[in-house]
Parts: structure tokens; sequence; C-alpha cells
């Protein structure tokens, strides 16, 4: 392993971003929190730090923890953006107005001195601002190396290994964004590409085999999805037939996704697959129940009883394996950063806090852009790793209002036709989602001369880079008309489809 970057996690909402474009750029990277910093430093093999955003104000508190980084020895490289910056200034004696953040959105920055960073730019460029204070008076021996239109300084360094931006270099709004972030690797941390996630793959099928004894078994729910699908196909290169993999029908599923799984399980090898149709148990758990977060604690609590009952039947099962990802990892270790809860985003049912099993979580240390390299490397089918993501609770959260056998059919088909006709038009892989969504809306239509009461079945496909924001699709309105015209004719009791243009926030993207 070459020496990797810490990400520290102000509650910043690009802080993955920050993490996930250091990787694109060749070298690892780990997102930590302030207060874990100590442990993390102790290992000696951090090359570099980037303090990222975060919502509040440097003025209001206290940053003690960072001295570990500005005193280690050998000193870091350090990279502050937006809040990192400002909590640069503060620390080295620099003076900061609270709200005086003029400039919000795409802001043109104009360099003054070209450092390191911003080696290889055009004297102009545009770039990502979202700040509310900003630095008026840099610390003392600084040099200010660009400022915006309206004079705010934009970025610093103290000439030697610190440097910081009010900007956000890792958005795409910001140009030469990853140029800025490639520099500080390359010429301040002097770390060249290495990390290549692909080649992981020896190195994790060995600690597997190291870790589950011969005499032990693993259970593995599949879902279909690459994260699970690809978690059971490593766990079977490493142990072989001493993997059982549990596919639990919840009658929540996409279509055909049994044989899906069936299909492609068979042709990588993979052997025991246990297949379960629970659907009737989780249809009557949600009988009447219309709030989505009581949908999912049911859905979850359901899904950790069929697979207790399934792993029980089993024998000498010590271990469970999960398609756990790096964004679980780090969204489960918060320390309560995230003020509001906006949906319980389990996995399949909180699995690991409940059961006596050992946990094998195979993925634990990547994005999914990564998981998917892993994925096509293994030889994993092409329609598996290009999937769009989907929720754990399935099409429960995109049924509003009560789950029942007919809106869920609706919302199947309909999300099947929505798919198919994206493949078909070459978009599917440029868009993040792409799915149907029914309640209990109505519109009144004719069908064979005949006034029928029926559903209303809204399209909604988004623009995401990592689900955290998102933008709704501009569709050609062919597609658009092909997609509405197969549902209304197709699917019985359908009687008008409409398309979803709000983009996260405010909405998310998940109706429910
Ligand atoms: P929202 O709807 O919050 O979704 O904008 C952001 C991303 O998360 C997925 N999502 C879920 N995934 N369990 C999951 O495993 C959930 O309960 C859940 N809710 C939303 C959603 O599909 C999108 O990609």
């Amino acid at each position: 392993m070459g020496l990797k970057i810490v990400v520290i996690d102000f509650g910043g909402q690009y802080t993955h971003l920050i993490a996930r474009r250091v990787r694109e750029l060749g070298v690892y990277s780990e997102i930590v929190e302030p207060e874990n910093l100590e442990r993390i430093l102790e290992k000696k093999d951090v090359g570099g730090v980037i303090l990222s955003g975060g919502p509040r104000s440097v003025l209001d508190e206290s940053i003690a923890t960072l001295d570990l980084i500005f005193s280690a020895s050998p000193p870091l490289p350090v990279l502050g953006v937006c809040y990192g910056h400002q909590l640069i200034a503060k620390r080295f004696g620099g003076v900061i107005e609270k709200g005086g953040g003029r400039e919000y959105g795409r802001t043109k920055i104009k360099i003054i001195h070209r450092d390191a960073i911003l080696d290889g730019l055009p004297d102009e460029f545009w770039a990502w601002m979202s700040n509310w204070d900003i630095v008026v008076k840099p610390p003392r021996d600084w040099v200010v190396t660009s400022i915006s239109e309206k004079g705010t300084i934009t970025s610093m360094t103290d000439n030697s290994r610190i440097y910081s931006t009010q900007f956000h270099p890792e958005v795409t709004h910001t140009e030469h964004g990853l140029r800025i972030l490639e520099n500080f690797l390359r010429s301040v941390c002097h770390i060249d590409r290495w990390w290549n996630p692909g080649e992981q793959l020896s190195s994790i099928i060995e600690n597997l085999k190291n870790t589950v004894r011969e005499d032990e078994r693993v259970i593995c729910a599949v879902s279909g999805g690459v994260d699970s699908v690809t978690t059971a196909v490593i766990l079977s290169k490493a142990i072989e037939d001493r993997l059982y993999c549990i596919f639990i029908d919840t009658g929540l599923l996409r279509k055909n996704e049994k044989e899906n799984v069936e299909n492609t399980l068979k042709k990588m090898g993979v052997k025991n697959l246990i297949t379960i149709d629970a659907s009737s148990r989780f249809l009557e758990k949600l009988k009447g129940v219309r709030d989505s977060e009581m949908k999912r604690k049911i859905i979850g609590e359901e899904f950790i009883k069929v697979f207790e009952e399934i792993a029980s039947s089993l024998p000498n099962v010590k271990w469970l394996a999960q398609g756990t990802i790096y964004p679980d990892v780090v969204e489960s270790g918060k320390t309560g950063r995230q003020t509001a809860l906006i949906k319980s985003h389990h996995n399949v049912g909180g699995l690991p806090e409940k059961t006596t099993l050992k946990i094998l979580e195979p993925l634990r240390d990547f994005y999914k852009d990564e998981v998917r390299a892993i994925a096509q490397k293994l030889g994993i089918p092409r329609d598996i790793w290009t999937r769009h993501p989907f929720p754990g609770p399935g099409l429960a959260v995109r049924v509003i209002g009560e789950v029942n056998v007919e809106k869920l059919e609706i919302c199947r088909e309909a999300s099947a036709i929505v798919e198919e006709e994206l493949k078909n038009a070459g978009v599917y892989d440029c868009v993040w989602q792409a799915f149907a969504v029914v309640g209990d809306d109505r519109w009144v239509g004719v069908i064979g001369d005949k006034r029928v009461d029926g559903y209303t079945v809204t399209i909604r496909v988004v623009e995401s880079i990592d689900g955290m924001t998102a933008d709704w699709y501009r569709i050609d309105y062919n597609i658009l008309d092909k997609i509405a015209r197969r549902i209304v004719n197709e699917i019985p009791k359908v009687t008008m489809v409409t398309y979803a243009v709000s983009s996260k926030p405010p909405s998310t993207i998940e109706p429910c």
C-alpha cells in the first residue's frame, strides 16, 4: 500500500466527493472524524490531509484537535476546502468575517499568484462557492493566490505545505477542480498514482481464505444488486461451496429479479443458492401501513426474521457476509453531525446489530464505482454492474401510501418499461436512477368506450454523482412519449403518466 490521504469530515455535503475524487486520481483516501485523528495519524501511512467543508462557523468552535495535523512530524501537507480554508485562516491568525459571504454558486476566480496547486490553470476560471463566512485577511506572511470578481480571498498558501481554497475543487461545476486536487497530490504530497480497486481483488480473496476456517460456513443475502452479487462471487472464489447465498423474495423487488439472480450466480459458478418466496409475509405485515419510516422498519424486521429462520436451519454457519460499501461504513459511524433524520437508509434490515454471527464485509473499503470496477474484473455480466441503485426496502418506497398487490404490480411493470426504453434509447447508463412511482391519485380515463377510474403513474429519472444531490433528467420528449404510451397501453388501470421535475434538494429521489 502507498501513502493515503485523510479527508477530515466537518459535516460538509461534498466530503465523500472529495474522497472519491482523490481515489479517481489513484490515491487511496479515507474519511475521518476530527476526534479520531490521533489513532489514524499513529500509523504513519498518511501522505496528506484535506479539511472538508462544513455547515458551521469556525468562529463558533474550538479547533484544538487540528493541532495534531499542524504539529505532525514529519510535517503533513494540508489542503483546506471552504470551511477548511477558514479553519486554517483561524489557526494561523487570519481574520474571518462572519456571514460576509457574498458569493454563492458559480463564481469567476482570478489567479493573482500561481502556487503549486494552481499550476497549469488559466488565469481566470469558474468555480463553485458555497460559503457564509469569508477570510478577509490572510495569516501573516501567507500569500493570497486568487480572488473572486468581488475581491474575496478565494485561495491562499503558507508557501510551503499548507494550501486552502474558499471554493470547492471537488465539484464538477469548478473548472479544472480535478487538476487542483491532482496538483496537491503530486506536487505537494508527492504521491504518485497507485490505488487501483481491481488490483485489490487477489488480496481480498486471500484475506477471506485466511479468515474463514475450513470447517466454517458463510451465509450471504443476495438481492440482485451489484454490491451483494459481487460480495457473493468474491466469497465463492475464496471458500467455494462453504458459501450459502440466500435470496428472499419480499414481493417488493424489480421484475424478474429471482431469475436474474439465479442466472447470474449460476454463470459465475456460485453453488449454493437458496431462494424463498416470502412475499405474502411481507404484504401481510404492510397491510394498512402508510407511513414510510414505519414501512422501512417493518420490512427490515421481517427480513431479519426470515433470514434467521433459514440461517438456523443450515449446519455450522459461523459468518454472515454483507455487501456493505464505504459510504455505509462512514454513515453508520457518524457521530451525530447530521441533525435531522431524513430517511433511515438501511441495507436490507440492519442484520449485523441483531445477529450472533461474525461479520464479513469484503467491500467495506470501496465506493460504488470501485465495486463496479471489481465486478467487471470478476467477469460479472455488464447488466449487473451497470444497474441503477435500488433501495433496500424495494418498491415499498416507490408505492406511496399503503402497499398492496395491485399498486406493486403497476409500479414493477411501469419501472420495467422505463428501464427498457431508456436502455433502447442508450440513455440508461447516463442517469443515476430511473423508475416509476404509484400512489392513490386517480385520473378518469376512457378505455374501449368505458369510463375507468385509473391510477396515476409518475416517472422519476434523475442525474446524480452520489445520490446526495440530484437533478431531474431533461429527458427527450420522444422517449418520454414512448414510455407514457406503453405504460397506459400495457398496464391495466393506469390512465395518466406524469414526469417528476423537482431536484434534490428540496425533493428526495425516492418519493417515500
Ligand atoms: P433519497 O430518496 O433519500 O435517496 O434522495 C438517495 C439514494 O438512496 C437510496 N435510498 C435507499 N437505499 N434504503 C436503501 O438501501 C432506503 O431506505 C433508501 N431510501 C433511499 C435511493 O434509491 C437513492 O439512490
